[in-house]
């Protein structure tokens, strides 16, 4: 079984990529998690815009114990409360508030706040988190940016997410102020509908060679 995170840098060192995965089927949820896995990608992100989502963080926490799951896309206290009750491991918000960051931090679990900018980034550093995501990173600046932000916060990681592929994650993580990179494109809709794991377990393989 793979450690626990403790804390959002812990995060960072389960693999260079983060799968960020949206789950219509429940029962896709457990055999998904497998095919990552088995790619070399523990770490799994299931984002809360399904009505399955919670359900998937349950299946995958009982049913995959190699793997980790978190939740993403955690927008208020009630779906931080909700995932971390559904057996998620960490927590992954897109953007933050004062309210959703003191949530996130009651629940114990280790989080990665979302920033877009470098007053976010700021604020964040003054209650101490040092590990945050990057979002959306191509929209707001991409490796440029980021690489402009370890001169001035050379303190903060990120893991950029939105708009990262396969191609672009190099850049991403040729960086010394990135701990891992998020993306959705090792869970294509078309092979998770059709059940084609293998092909999944392909993509995070691919995925779980890059290297900083
Ligand atoms: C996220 O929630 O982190 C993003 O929507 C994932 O972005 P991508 O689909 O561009 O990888």
């Amino acid at each position: 079984m793979t450690t626990v995170p403790r804390s959002g840098e812990d995060l960072f060192s389960l693999a260079p990529v983060m799968p960020v995965v949206v789950v219509e089927k429940a029962e896709d949820a457990a055999p998904l998690a497998r095919a990552l896995v088995a790619g070399g990608l523990p770490g799994i992100e299931v984002t809360l815009r399904t009505p399955a989502a919670l359900e998937a963080i349950e299946r995958i926490a009982r049913e995959v114990p190699e793997a980790v799951v978190g939740a993403g896309t955690v927008v208020n206290t009630e779906q931080a409360e909700a995932a971390a009750k559904a057996g998620a491991r960490f927590l992954v918000s897109p953007g933050c508030t004062p309210d959703l960051a003191r949530a996130m931090t009651d629940t114990g679990l280790p989080s990665l706040p979302g920033v877009a900018t470098v007053s976010e980034a700021m604020a964040l550093l003054e209650q101490g988190v040092t590990a945050l995501k990057f979002f959306p990173a191509e929209a707001s600046g991409g490796a440029r940016f980021l690489k402009s932000l370890n001169g001035p916060l050379p303190q903060v990681r990120f893991c950029p997410t939105g708009g990262v592929t396969v191609q672009n994650a190099p850049d991403y993580l040729a960086l010394p102020n990135v701990g891992c990179v998020g993306g959705s494109w090792l869970t294509p809709a078309g092979l998770v509908a059709g059940a084609r794991w293998d092909d999944i377990t392909a993509l995070a393989r691919e995925a779980s060679a890059l290297r900083h």
